[in-house]
C-alpha cells in the first residue's frame, strides 16, 4: 500500500532536474543552455548546437573544428551492418528499419556498453551523432532500391546527409548550399525539447543501466507515433488530402467533432499554449526555400497557411490554445528538398538524437540517479481464491 500522486500523461510531474533546455509554454519561449532558439536557428549551426547541448557552452573555433573532425571520423558504419539492412523488406517504413538498425549498433560496438566509464560514454555519444545520418540515408536508399552511398568527409553534416540520400553512382550530386543550410536549420530546430515522450523514454530505458544504442532505439520507437514525431508525416499527408483551400472548413469541422478521432496534425502541444517558436522559424524557412526553388505557389503551402489562418480565428482552437507546432511546416520544406513523407520522421529522429544523448549523459552523471519506476493505482479485483478449471 502507499499513497501515490496520480498523474496520467505526467502533466504535472517533473521526473528529473536538467540544465539543458528550458521551455516557457505560456510565453512561447524555448532556450538551449540559456540561448534562445531563434538565435541558434538563424546564427548557429547544428553541430555547434550539438556541442552546446552536450557540453553546456558554445564551442571556441578550435573546439568546434575538433568536434566536427571527431564526428566526421565516425560517420561510417560497420560494413557488416549493410546485411542487417538487407534483411528488411524494401517496403518497410524507414522508421521500422531505424529502430532495428540503431538497436543493432549495440551488437557492433561492444566497448560502448561500459557506461560507467566516461570515456566510453563519450565515444558512444559521438558514434550516435555521427552515424544517424548514415543510417537514415541507408534506410531511404534501401527503400527505393538504390545502392547505399558512403559518407563524404569533405562535406558538412547536413550536406553530407543530402549527399548520402540523393547521390547515385551514375551522376555527381551537387549539394546546393542554400538547401544544405535549410536542412541544417531543420536539424537545429529539432535538436532537443526537454522531457518530451521520446526523451523520457530514453531516460527511463537508460535508468536501468541499459546499452546506450538500445536506449536510443527505444527513443526512436516512441518518436514514431503520430502524436509525437510521426506528426510531420501525418501533417503533410493531411495537407495533401485537403488539397484545396475550399475544403479546409470541412477538415476544421472534423477536427472539432468529438465523435471523430481526426485531429489537425501539426497543431497543439502539451507545453506550448501560446505558440511554438520553432513553428515560426519553420514557416519563414519554408517561404525562403520555396522561393529559392521557384515554387512559392506550392498548393500545399497555400493550404497550410490558409488552414493556420482559419484555425487561429476559430473559437475552438482559441479556447483550447491550439497553435501550429514544429511539425506543421517542416514537411513542406522536406518535400521541396525531395524527401518522401516516410523520411520525415527519420530526419526528426536523427536530429533529436543529439538531445537524447545529451540528456542521457546528463542523467548518467547525476549522483542521485535511481531506476525510473512509476507506481500505479490498482483498479483490479481484490483478493480471491483460485477456482479449479472443472468448477468454472
Ligand atoms: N486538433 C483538434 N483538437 C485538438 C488537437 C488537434 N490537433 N490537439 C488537441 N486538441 C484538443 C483535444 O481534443 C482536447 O480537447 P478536450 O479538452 O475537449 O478533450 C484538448 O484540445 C487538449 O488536448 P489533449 O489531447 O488533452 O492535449 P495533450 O497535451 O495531451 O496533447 C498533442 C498534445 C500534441 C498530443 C495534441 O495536441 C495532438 O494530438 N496534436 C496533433 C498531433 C501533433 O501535431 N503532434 C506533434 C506535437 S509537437 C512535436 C512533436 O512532439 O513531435
Amino acid at each position: 500500500a502507499g499513497v501515490f500522486t496520480y498523474d496520467p500523461g505526467f502533466t504535472s510531474t517533473a521526473a528529473c532536474d536538467s540544465a539543458i533546455t528550458f521551455i516557457d509554454g505560456d510565453q512561447g519561449i524555448l532556450t538551449h543552455r540559456g540561448y534562445p532558439i531563434e538565435q541558434l536557428a538563424t546564427q548557429s549551426r547544428f553541430l555547434e548546437v550539438a556541442y552546446l547541448l552536450l557540453y553546456g557552452e558554445l564551442p571556441t573555433p578550435k573546439q568546434l573544428t575538433d568536434f566536427e573532425t571527431l564526428v566526421t571520423r565516425h560517420t561510417m558504419i560497420h560494413e557488416q551492418m549493410q546485411y542487417f539492412f538487407r534483411g528488411f523488406r524494401r517496403d518497410a517504413h524507414p522508421m521500422a528499419t531505424m529502430v532495428g538498425v540503431v538497436g543493432a549498433l549495440s551488437a557492433f560496438y561492444h566497448d560502448s556498453t561500459d557506461i560507467n566509464d566516461p570515456q566510453h560514454r563519450e565515444v558512444a555519444s559521438i558514434r550516435l551523432i555521427a552515424k544517424m545520418p548514415t543510417i537514415a540515408a541507408m534506410a531511404y536508399k534501401y527503400s527505393i532500391g538504390q545502392p547505399f552511398v558512403y559518407p563524404r568527409n569533405d562535406l558538412d553534416y547536413a550536406a553530407n546527409f543530402l549527399h548520402m540520400c540523393f547521390a547515385v553512382p551514375a551522376e555527381p550530386y551537387h549539394v546546393d548550399p542554400i538547401i544544405a543550410r535549410a536542412m541544417d536549420r531543420i536539424f537545429t530546430l529539432h535538436a532537443d525539447h526537454e522531457q518530451n515522450a521520446s526523451t523520457s523514454t530514453v531516460r527511463l530505458a537508460s535508468s536501468s543501466g541499459a546499452n546506450p544504442f538500445a536506449c536510443i532505439a527505444a527513443g526512436i520507437a516512441c518518436l514514431w507515433g503520430p502524436a509525437h514525431g510521426g506528426a510531420n508525416q501525418a501533417c503533410l499527408e493531411m495537407l495533401r488530402e485537403i488539397g484545396t483551400v475550399e475544403r479546409i472548413p470541412e477538415y476544421i469541422a472534423k477536427a472539432k467533432d468529438k465523435s471523430d478521432p481526426f485531429r489537425l496534425m501539426g497543431f497543439g502541444h502539451r507545453v506550448y499554449k501560446n505558440f511554438d517558436p520553432r513553428a515560426k522559424i519553420m514557416q519563414q524557412t519554408a517561404d525562403e526555400v520555396l522561393a529559392l526553388l521557384g515554387i512559392e505557389n506550392n498548393p500545399t503551402l497555400q493550404v497550410a497557411k490558409e488552414l493556420e489562418r482559419i484555425a487561429l480565428q476559430d473559437e475552438y482552437f482559441i479556447e483550447k490554445k491550439l497553435y501550429p507546432n514544429v511539425d506543421f511546416y517542416s514537411g513542406i520544406i522536406l518535400e521541396a528538398i525531395g524527401f518522401p513523407t516516410s523520411m520525415f520522421t527519420p530526419i526528426f529522429a536523427l536530429a533529436r538524437t543529439v538531445g537524447w544523448i545529451s540528456q542521457w549523459k546528463e542523467q548518467l552523471a547525476d549522483p542521485q540517479l535511481k531506476i525510473g519506476r512509476p507506481r500505479q493505482l490498482y483498479m483490479g479485483e481484490s483478493l480471491r481464491d483460485y477456482v479449479s478449471i472443472d468448477k468454472r
